[in-house]
């Protein structure tokens, strides 16, 4: 996404979180909150806003679907859905081009929405992190930043939105810190970040960390993953390590958080942490996206 097409997102997010959402913006639209995958904050945020707006919502997961258990193929489950005449969908999938694959079959009318597709991309993330980050600066974009993001890189949905996110907004510099593992010189390359080995010599001089989980569930092997404590103990950050950044950076993580393992309690709960403001964020950025989703469609015929 061009940083313009970000900046309209992050402008409307911004004049809903200022006034308040306009409570029937969304009024009569039907939603649907499909999650092949788990989630909480996510499909959590998605549903606030949805419901915040005025739209009723559908929410389907694995444990509500057929497809897992009666056989159903993924596109035979989309065309049931839309059958039944969404404005919006918005789907979480473990498969990295599904939701594309959703949107090629969508009639017009219907928007999609990626909540995350394997370890591809996560756009809303990427988009909820990027606002975060321009309402710690107080800026308009992240040029001269120095950003770093720690850990599970290769698995990343998240690392992935993000770095798009903050390249095009202009930072100086992302970088990754991650054992080889977790980030292979190829990947880094492909992402077009320097890659630290080192956390004390990633973090030295940052602005703001973006923590990740260990995507357990997305690696083939467990075999080569350090353990959680050998992990905490080379890449958790600590009082000790946040001490390298610049004074006052930002702290963030996508969540879920596992403390002891990426981050030190006292860091987590601490002053430069910014976890929560990005839940809260969160609600905003999803309310702008689905109000600019239903406007794009609109007029496209069914639903629309
Ligand atoms: C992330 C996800 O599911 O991609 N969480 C989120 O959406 N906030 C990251 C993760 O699961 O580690």
């Amino acid at each position: 996404m061009p940083a313009e097409k970000m900046r309209a997102v992050f402008a409307r997010a911004r004049r809903y979180a200022q006034d308040g959402a306009p409570p029937n913006a969304l009024a009569g639209a039907l939603i649907f909150n499909v999650f092949f995958e788990t989630s909480t904050r996510t499909r959590a945020a998605f549903e606030a806003a949805a419901k915040r707006l005025g739209a009723a919502v559908v929410h389907l997961d694995q444990a509500t679907m057929s497809i897992r258990n009666k056989g159903e193929t993924y596109t035979d489950t989309l065309r049931v859905i839309y059958a039944m005449q969404p404005r919006i969908l918005v789907l979480r999938h473990p498969q990295g081009g599904a939701a594309e694959l959703a949107a090629s079959l969508a009639p017009p009318g219907v928007a999609v929405i990626n909540g995350g597709d394997g370890r591809h991309q996560h756009p809303t993330q990427g988009l909820l992190d990027a606002y975060t980050l321009l309402e710690f600066f107080g800026a308009e974009d992240l040029s001269g930043r120095r950003l770093a993001i720690v850990g599970d890189i290769l698995h990343s949905r998240v690392a992935r939105s993000d770095i798009a996110a903050m390249k095009a907004l202009g930072a100086a510099e992302v970088r990754a810190i991650a054992p080889e593992v977790l980030c292979p010189e190829q990947t880094a390359q492909e992402l077009g970040v320097e890659v630290h080995r080192d956390m004390e010599d990633g973090l030295r001089d940052v602005d703001a960390v973006v923590l990740l989980r260990l995507q357990r569930e997305r690696m083939e092997s467990d075999a080569f993953c350090p353990s959680a404590a050998d992990y905490f103990r080379d890449y958790g950050l600590t009082a000790a390590r946040l001490r390298k950044m610049k004074s006052g950076a930002a702290v963030m993580h996508p969540g879920p958080i596992n403390r002891g393992v990426e981050i030190e309690d006292e860091v987590a709960d601490g002053e430069q942490s910014l976890i929560l403001r990005q839940v809260e964020n969160g609600v905003w950025i999803r309310m702008a996206v689905l109000t600019m989703a239903a406007e794009a469609v609109e007029g496209a015929g069914v639903g629309g």
